[in-house]
């Protein structure tokens, strides 16, 4: 048997503007899990990129007097920086202008009319532009689309359709049977409420502008974007161009979606592959939406803040650690300047940081910086006992709370150990033992201790704090990089090589002033 590949993807983001807060959100989310994967040995692939065609890009190109492709071209590297800079390790980037996914949608959409799933039909209703969506009156507020606050257009034209109701069957014996295919719990039920409630076939063409993937068929009609973009998970994975990279990629292990375009992954998407009888993706996780409160704050909008902002202040890994860990992944969230200082400065600069600063130091100052020898089973008391025992909970929490996709909790769980580390040192007091006549062996046992728990600490926070995690563990002296490492082995106590250099060095997570 070939090795499963985790695959795992984002949304792909239209590129109507540039990235902020809430993008990065769903971004750094997937990372985590992805890194987590590598760290666990699995072989992952990892997809982002833009979604570039319909109505809502076309118009910011027009407003900034470009051709959409001009537009296009010149906004994607605003991107990709954001994700350079917030250490995203994905994989795959991929553009819906790109011809590897252009070629593949237009057979995908042959196939299905080849199936009859597709049929040509009239629509008018209302478009919100903002959406890239049908709505129905029901759906709107004042008249107005409740996400975008602008009222829909009306929208009169001939359209394929795709037979959507003919699947409602089907999917809710999906939901039924398979509790983790739409995740969190409440969000399953709510998608399984609105399918039980009936569905209507899907508008999947539109005539009246051309920026888009024209229908193979009858190229007046382009394709509608969601069903452009939502394919971007096949063609990147090598659908109808590279037969091996698609049998050892798909289906994907999880789509990471925020709440927003749920219906779209949950209902439209897989409706879609049966009609192919392609394999269905594991998991859709719908994450919450955050929001921008605080006092300072109060007046902006989330759109007003880049993500840049806050890596200047916070670095790369106070940004992706306070997301991660402030907002329970699944619920809404908020984001403040206040907020975000509180919990880098308590848990990365005081917990975390301290530790690795007061050990790192002592063992330059007590032991020259030279790793000493393994501890023996009868050097060990109840404090180190408990210190290792601490540290594989911390783990085996970890990884349950990362399986379960409470990504959260994960991070409480490293941090329990950070804890238990920072209360060993004061039950140990190397300090004390350093000026003690005899207790030498002593003090190189807990300094030991104590390195090999910055080692594991690398190791378990790799995945959130990828810089600080890769600096902690050259500074205790472990060799190549953490994010080389794989868990099973690399996690077992002693792994730290005696006589190995330790260095001290400025604080990772230096204080922020508030
Ligand atoms: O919907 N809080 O793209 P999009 C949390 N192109 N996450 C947020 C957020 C917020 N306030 N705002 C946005 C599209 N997001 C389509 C997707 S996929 C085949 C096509 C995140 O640029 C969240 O992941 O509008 C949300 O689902 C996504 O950005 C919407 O990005
Ligand atoms: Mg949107």
């Amino acid at each position: 048997m070939s090795e499963n590949t985790f695959y795992l993807t984002t949304p792909i983001y239209y590129v109507n503007d540039v990235p902020h807060l809430g993008h990065a959100y769903t971004t750094v989310a997937a990372d985590f899990v992805a890194r987590f994967r590598r760290l666990q040995g699995r072989r992952v692939h990892f997809l982002t990129g833009t979604d570039e065609h319909g109505q809502k890009v076309a118009r910011s190109a027009e407003a900034q007097g470009l051709s959409p492709r001009e537009w296009t071209d010149q906004i994607v590297p605003r991107w990709t920086e954001v994700w350079d800079a917030l250490d995203i390790s994905n994989d795959d980037f991929i553009r819906t202008t790109e011809a590897r996914h252009e070629k593949p949608v237009q057979s995908f959409v042959s196939h299905l009319h080849e199936r009859g799933q597709i049929y040509l039909g009239s629509y008018e209703g209302l478009y919100c532009i903002g959406c890239e969506a049908f709505k129905v009156p029901e759906e709107l507020v004042d008249g107005k689309c409740p996400l975008h606050g602008i009222e829909p257009e009306v929208v009169s034209e001939d359209n394929y359709f795709f037979r959507l109701s003919e699947y409602a069957g089907r999917l809710i014996e999906l939901y039924e049977t398979n509790p983790r295919f739409v995740m969190p719990e409440p969000r399953r039920n709510e998608v399984l409420g609105k399918v039980k409630a009936g569905l209507d076939d899907l508008s999947i063409s539109r005539v009246s502008f051309d920026w888009g993937i024209p229908i193979p068929w009858d190229p007046k009609h382009v394709i509608y974007v969601w069903v452009d973009a939502l394919q971007n998970y096949v063609t990147a994975a090598g659908y109808d161009s590279d037969e091996a990279a698609f049998r050892r990629i798909w289906p994907a292990d999880i789509h990471f979606v925020g709440k927003d375009i749920l219906w779209f992954h949950a209902v439209i998407w897989p409706a879609l592959l049966m009609a192919l009888d392609l394999p269905l993706p594991a998991t859709i996780y719908a994450h919450g939406f955050l929001q921008v409160g605080g006092e300072k704050m109060s007046k902006s909008k989330l759109t007003g803040i880049s993500p840049h902002d806050l890596i200047e202040t916070f670095s790369s890994d106070g940004y992706r650690y306070f997301f991660m860990r402030e907002v329970s992944f699944g619920q809404d969230g908020n984001f403040s300047w206040e907020g975000m200082a509180a919990r880098y400065n308590s848990d990365l600069a005081n917990d975390f940081g301290n530790l690795a600063s007061r050990v790192t130091s002592m063992s330059v100052r007590y032991l020259d910086g030279v790793v000493p020898g393994r501890p023996d089973g009868h050097e060990l008391g109840p404090f180190e006992r408990d210190l290792r025992a601490v540290q594989r909970r911390a783990f085996e929490d970890m990884t349950r709370a990362i399986d379960d996709l409470a990504l959260g909790e994960a991070l409480k769980a490293v941090w329990s150990f950070v804890r238990r580390g920072n209360a060993y040192v004061e039950e140990v007091a190397p300090w004390a033992l350093a000026k003690q006549v005899g207790a030498r062996r002593r003090l190189e046992v807990v300094l030991y201790e104590l390195l090999e728990s910055l080692r594991l600490l690398a190791l378990m926070t790799a995945p959130i704090t990828p810089r600080a995690a890769d600096e902690l563990w050259s500074r205790v002296g472990a060799s190549g990089s953490v994010h080389d490492c794989v868990y099973e082995r690399a996690l077992a106590w002693g792994g730290l090589a005696p006589g190995s250099q330790v260095r001290a060095g400025p604080p990772l997570f230096p204080r922020i002033e508030t």
